[in-house]
């Protein structure tokens, strides 16, 4: 089927239909004298494609599609069904999706249609039948994007009469008995009983007092299953017309956490996972911190057992919908280009070629603009992927080895997107994102970026645990009893396992679990905690050693039992002052870490330094902005990426570093 490639490819996203045609011959020669080799076409062109019901007209790819041979550029397809066209609309205005809230989205935005409609489920795997079966056997295809950025922009819940009917036969399919359903929610709490699945409610906002949370938390289960049926059914379309060769992925979005979909299973069938890279985005005043991209990439690249992944959008220029914010300079761009590389990225695409001159994406600036002449961003683009093609060759496809690992899982987001637990875990930058849980799983990859220690970022699903030596768990709030076992052995056998506040409280159903917390970590953690606080938006005085420092979001009392106390809340304002924060138990050979509280900055640099250099971690901080990737080679040999995030000259490894430059240190053999 589809083989991986060496080295990394360059493209640009491509729109033909938003240009006049005696602009494309020059576009495509422009983008091949830049260095790419690929373009992506296609995404949003439903009604070109189909400007009748079932009328096809492929007149205007087709011709796109031999200039790009002639040019020597390979295409990637993205099945055009992110965007419907009108005539489906009208055809039954109930296709669109319905919000939680209770407003119907119109047509004329994106991502509106209902995935369990029948009438879109009809039409868009026609659509993708067509497509594929016309371009499936093309040379020039190298590889398909099924739809663009499944679940987006708030569309992975629908609550519709569509998908009611599909609720309920979900709930009827995974639970057999409505008592079994009724055992699993708790429902006999408020008298919410229920006789039939029917009854069972959408989850609407309600003017007051939400839903029972084993509903909600089934609904995104829900919800998750179908976007990910709606991939499956475009993937078995394609792999039907698709010449052997040809890849299948589609692309993810910031912050792909905050979403309810499990992106592990959205790629489960398809052949690697793509990315839309945005370090920054509309009106934010300063790019994310470069470790929250780091922590971001390392988890893409986990999705699908750290194999390489493809950047399918990697911005360009600076961008939004209606307001912009902070412009990149052109070296910023092209390092985060070289970040996304060095954390395992083979493809990247840029969004996008040329800025549109209409449309609700004026504002996306792309490579070059509408008046068509160079730009800065051009000449920096292409210069980055001639200076950098011989790191890139060694590297691309080549593992990103990794003696540390972050394990999140779904259930455990979605859980905190319901039910926050204190105001220091909201952060809701759009009405339809809850991301409180990124950011504090990004506090704890932190330490790992800035001390040059790579790390994954893994479900309990898909971790392999003995291959790591040191393992973060934030936020696991749901747990069960073979995952912790299986945790239990690797600490036995000499694991180092950091453990977040509020662990081990739930199961699986999301019932508290009947035994005194961390519940099933109890034994690992050697300690009892019954008593806690949630610090909102405050912090706590702690001490690490002898240097004072703060405790955010929430506060576990310790009682140690075999554990040993490492700090403690100093607070004088806390009737806990002087009760244990964080502590270290010794277990077999291992060792197990319990923080009751989210350690601010300079107390999760000194925390975690601790902890990898108790673990023989050897971690080593080069300076600030200054993050070190250990890669690979082609040739058997491995090599420290250095990239730098600052605008000023640095040194690091021995390395002169331009601002935003970036340099390959090879590793000495011992
Ligand atoms: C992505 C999307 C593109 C475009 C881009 C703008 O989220 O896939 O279609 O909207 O953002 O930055």
């Amino acid at each position: 089927m589809f083989r991986m490639h060496s080295g990394v490819k360059f493209g640009v996203d491509y729109y033909p239909e938003q240009w006049d045609r005696s602009l494309w011959k020059s576009d495509l020669a422009r983008i091949r004298e830049m260095g790419a080799t690929e373009v992506r076409l296609m995404e949003f062109a439903w009604p070109v494609l189909e400007p009748r019901k079932g009328r096809y007209d492929f007149s205007l790819f087709d011709e796109v599609l031999k200039l790009c041979e002639k040019e020597g550029l390979q295409v990637i397809l993205g099945t055009p069904t992110a965007t419907m066209p009108a005539w489906l609309v009208a055809e039954d205005p109930s296709i669109v999706q319905v919000h939680p809230s209770g407003k119907a989205k119109d047509w004329g935005s994106r991502r509106e249609a209902c995935l369990n409609a029948p009438l879109y489920r009809k039409h868009s795997q026609r659509v993708v039948e067509a497509v594929a079966k016309h371009y499936g056997k093309s040379p020039v295809v190298a590889g398909w994007q099924v739809d663009n950025e499944i679940a987006h922009e708030g569309s992975d819940i629908c609550v519709c009469a569509h998908c009611a009917g599909a609720w309920h036969a979900w709930l009827k399919a995974r639970y057999g008995t409505v008592d079994a359903l009724n055992r699993a929610w708790g429902a006999v709490f408020w008298g919410r009983t229920l006789s039939d699945f029917t009854q069972a409610p959408v989850p609407r906002e309600q003017v007051s007092t939400d839903q029972n949370p084993g509903l909600l938390l089934d609904y995104d289960r829900f919800c998750s299953d179908t976007a990910v049926a709606h991939a499956g059914r475009q993937i078995d379309i394609l792999r039907k017309h698709a010449r052997h060769g040809q890849f299948i992925t589609t692309n993810l979005y910031m912050p792909p956490l905050s979403n309810v979909v499990d992106m592990e299973e959205l790629f489960r069938d398809m052949d690697l996972v793509g990315y839309d890279n945005y370090p920054v985005w509309g009106d934010m005043a300063e790019p994310l911190p470069w470790f929250f991209n780091s922590f971001i990439l390392s988890y893409i690249r986990g999705l699908k057992q750290n194999q390489p992944f493809s950047v399918l959008e990697q911005i360009s220029g600076f961008q939004g919908h209606v307001c912009l914010g902070y412009r990149p300079p052109e070296e910023q761009m092209a390092l985060w280009t070289n970040q996304a590389i060095a954390h395992g990225a083979n493809r990247i695409c840029y969004f996008r070629w040329r800025t549109a001159p209409y449309g609700q994406e004026q504002l996306c600036y792309g490579i070059i603009d509408a008046d068509n002449t160079e730009t800065r961003r051009y000449t920096a683009i292409r210069d980055n992927i001639r200076n950098t093609r011989a790191i890139c060759d060694s590297v691309g496809s080549e593992p990103v080895p990794a003696k540390a690992c972050l394990v999140y899982d779904m259930d455990n987001i979605r859980v905190v997107k319901r039910q926050y637990l204190s105001k220091g875990l909201v952060f809701r930058p759009m009405p339809y994102h809850q991301i409180g849980y990124a950011p504090e799983l990004a506090r704890h990859f932190a330490p790992y970026a800035l001390f040059g220690i790579n790390a994954d970022v893994r479900t309990p699903a898909s971790v392999t645990i003995e291959r790591y030596r040191v393992i973060s768990l934030p936020l696991c709030q749901m747990t069960d009893g073979d995952f912790v076992d299986s945790l239990k052995e690797w600490v036995h056998d000499g694991g180092t396992l950091i453990l977040g506040w509020r662990a081990g409280t739930r199961d699986r159903s999301n019932h508290s679990v009947k035994m005194e917390l961390p519940g099933l970590f109890s034994e690992l953690a050697g300690v009892r905690i019954r008593e806690f606080e949630a610090l909102g938006e405050t912090k706590v005085g702690i001490r690490m050693g002898l240097i004072p420092c703060k405790g955010e979001i929430w506060a576990d009392i310790l009682e140690p039992g075999s554990a040993q106390v490492v700090a403690r809340y100093t607070d004088g304002s806390k009737y806990y002052r002087g009760k244990a924060c964080v502590t270290v138990n010794s277990y077999g050979n291992g060792r197990v870490w319990y923080l009751g509280t989210s350690p601010n900055e300079l107390a999760l640099f000194l925390l975690y330094r601790k902890i990898f250099k108790e673990a023989g971690m050897n971690p080593k901080f080069r300076g600030k902005g200054i993050e070190v990737v250990r890669r690979a080679t082609r040739d058997g040999g491995e090599v420290d990426i250095v990239l730098n995030h600052t605008g000023k000259k640095k040194r690091a490894l021995g390395a002169k570093l331009a601002p935003y430059g970036m340099a390959a240190v090879p590793v000495k053999k011992k």
